[in-house]
């Protein structure tokens, strides 16, 4: 017999506790663990005697049957997808509130409608006619896509299941969703997690799409247990400054793919524009020779992107000198400092310093060090980069530079913008390219360019 029992489970990391406590043990966040009813067998020892169904077994060899990708015909969304949505797969997208997930969503499955493929845009969030006024701004309208406004699972899947299954089944968001036999609020661990479970079987077993929203926490975690991300075939998240026009839409897991790739858009008033070519969007002024700024020949998943990187160094006379970033992470940008301080003698402890990435880009890769040295000693010299230069490298902590993967794609990418020159690690292997590469084996190096007199 079936008894039931209360636990509490963390919504921030999925962790169980037979008792109600402030703080989770396990991701030190507070005020996260919520009440779950769970049914429990009577007899814990293992399953019942109830008979099975043989599964059946293949070998490795057996030659997959596998179904095309559906291109959305929306480019740079298929490129953050791999190469298109896989039959069968579920999607998880997240993303700060009014960022576009609505907008991107229906913009792909519109165009898949065009095309002729069956698509059902199930909204929870918002009412039928707000939905297709939006469709209406995005230029859908005649679009054959089917609409539904509802928050019930149980009536979603009784629609799904009383016709043919539709090719892309769009959920947004899993966080209104309700399933009327569990016990709690909609939003909830324990609803999220039902939800989740059901509509991905049904993608799983009818070969069907299902793309499912999902909120992020003021942390940029997607709400409710991580154990939502695990659950999914691929994760997207929806990044981007609201004060900036410009989304990236990055794959954080995808097993149908390689992670770390993005696609780019541009927030218009009729909807997001794809942008093939990010680097002339994030280096739209670079023409400008103010010292202070380097163009760092970046890599987001396999494609090359350059980017300006913008660094202030003030002194200042405050006992704790400001340090702010933005679109970079604050603790390589103290070792930075650090290595610039012990290897090449600068005195940075006695000045406010301020990083920022241009076009409201993240950066996380240890290939831009080299960049954002640059950019800091530019500033504190008041001596500019040396014209139509981009750079990139590792920096560590005994000063020394290191490569970088794929140096002959950014390079290519470089030239291709009109850059001349780079500024590159020196490495064993040689970089095969048309510019013309100053090569740095020590952050030493790198400051002698702006500060020639300087010793080491
Ligand atoms: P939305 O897709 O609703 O965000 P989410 O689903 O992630 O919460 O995006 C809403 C924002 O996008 C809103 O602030 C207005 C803006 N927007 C435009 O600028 N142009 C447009 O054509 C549309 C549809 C939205
Ligand atoms: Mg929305």
């Amino acid at each position: 017999m079936a008894k039931q029992t209360k636990s509490f489970v963390c919504s921030n990391c999925g962790s169980v506790y037979s008792k109600w406590q402030g703080k989770c043990d396990d991701c030190g966040e507070w005020n996260t663990l919520e009440e779950e009813q769970a049914s429990v067998s009577g007899s814990p020892k293992g399953l019942s005697k109830k008979k099975g169904r043989t599964v059946d077994l293949v070998s490795l060899d057996t030659p997959p049957v596998e179904a095309p990708r559906i291109l959305t015909g929306v480019g740079e969304f298929d490129r953050a997808l791999g190469g298109g949505l896989v039959p069968g797969s579920a999607i998880l997208i997240g993303g700060d509130p009014g960022i576009g997930k609505s907008t991107i969503l229906l913009q792909a499955l519109g165009k898949l409608a065009q095309k002729g493929e069956d698509c059902i845009y199930f909204s929870g969030e918002e009412a039928t006619a707000q939905v297709q006024m939006r469709a209406k701004r995005l230029g859908l309208t005649g679009a054959p896509l089917r609409l539904g406004c509802e928050t019930s699972l149980r009536d979603i899947l009784t629609t799904l299941d009383s016709g043919k299954p539709p090719k892309v089944v769009v959920i947004d968001s899993i966080q209104t969703l309700f399933a009327d036999h569990v016990d709690s609020a909609p939003g909830t661990v324990t609803q999220v997690r039902v939800c989740a479970h059901e509509l991905i079987s049904y993608a799983k077993r009818k070969g069907t799409v299902m793309l499912i929203v999902g909120h992020v926490t003021k942390d940029g975690q997607i709400a409710g247990p991580r154990v939502l991300e695990h659950m999914v075939d691929t994760v997207l998240y929806f990044e981007g400054d609201r004060g900036h026009q410009f989304r990236i839409l990055r794959a954080v897991k995808n097993r149908f793919g390689g992670t770390d790739e993005i696609g780019v858009f541009e927030m218009t008033g009729g909807g997001l524009s794809e942008v093939t070519n990010p680097s002339e969007l994030f280096l739209s002024d670079h023409n400008s020779q103010e010292p202070g700024s380097a163009v760092f020949a970046g890599l987001e998943g396999s494609r090359p992107v350059l980017v300006e990187i913008q660094a202030l160094v003030a002194r200042t006379s405050a006992a704790n000198p400001r340090r702010a970033v933005v679109g970079w992470d604050s603790g390589r940008l103290a070792m930075v400092l650090a290595v610039l301080d012990a290897r090449a003698g600068l005195g940075l402890a006695g000045c406010d310093v301020y990083l920022n990435v241009a076009g409201g880009l993240k950066i996380s890769e240890p290939a831009a060090d080299m960049a954002v040295a640059a950019a800091l000693v530019s500033s504190l010299a008041q001596v500019s980069m040396p014209e139509e230069t981009v750079i990139f490298g590792e920096i560590s902590l005994s000063g020394d530079t290191r490569g970088a993967a794929q140096s002959e794609a950014r390079l290519k990418e470089a030239s291709k913008l009109g850059f001349a020159k780079a500024i590159v690690p020196k490495g064993k292997k040689s970089i095969t390219s048309d510019i013309k590469q100053e090569h740095i084996a020590k952050v030493s190096d790198l400051v002698a360019i702006f500060i020639p007199d300087q010793l080491d």
